[in-house]
């Protein structure tokens, strides 16, 4: 598949068969977010590649919405940033993130990120304040999101063409 189609054919899918991935295609995907670029090539990131059952209930608990098929899923990868190493982290970490759905589209896998910065429950304890117990990283580390992935139980449309906004786009100005 060239990535014309690609970029067409990756959509968010939030259930999955129970399905595992394989061991090469979890690899191909850790690839994909290892190659990606990041700003002086600081490569600051830490993945948390999670296949335990109990573990992604917890993290999909880890916020008070929008989490939930974490635990539907057959594995999730948590994306974390040493905050302390790039003061652009943010777009490393989503940049990471993001190169490994495609990754995961092109082999015909589904995924969908879950925003973990800036999330957390009403009572004030944050997404990351909630990771950081389960997985103990240090006070540095920071989580940007988790990409959950699995085999699509449920076929989405491609993108839409006509409805792109081509607005948005101007060329020599603003519009
Ligand atoms: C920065 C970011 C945060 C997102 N957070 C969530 C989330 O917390 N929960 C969720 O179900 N989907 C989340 N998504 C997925 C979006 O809802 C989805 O990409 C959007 O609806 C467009 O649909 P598509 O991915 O199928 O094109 C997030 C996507 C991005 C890029």
């Amino acid at each position: 598949m060239d990535f014309k189609d690609l970029v067409a054919k990756r959509r968010s899918i939030r259930k999955f068969t129970d399905e595992e991935l394989t061991p090469e295609q979890t690899q191909t995907i850790l690839r994909a977010a290892l190659m990606s670029p990041t700003s002086k090539s600081t490569r600051a990131w830490r993945f948390i590649v999670v296949d335990d059952k109990d573990l992604l209930r917890q993290i999909a608990q880890s916020k008070s919405a929008g989490a939930e098929f974490v635990q539907t899923a057959p594995l999730a990868v948590v994306v974390l940033m040493d905050t302390d190493a790039t003061d652009v982290w943010v777009e490393d970490a989503s940049i990471a993130a993001v190169s490994m759905q495609y990754q995961a589209a092109e082999l015909g896998l589904g995924s969908c990120w879950a925003q973990l910065r800036l999330r957390g429950h009403l009572d004030g304890i944050t997404a990351d304040e909630c990771l950081r117990d389960i997985f103990g990283y240090p006070e540095q580390f920071k989580a940007e999101c988790v990409i959950a992935f699995g085999h699509p139980a449920i076929e989405r449309k491609l993108q839409d063409e006509s409805k792109l906004k081509w607005e948005s786009v101007s060329i020599n100005k603003f519009e």
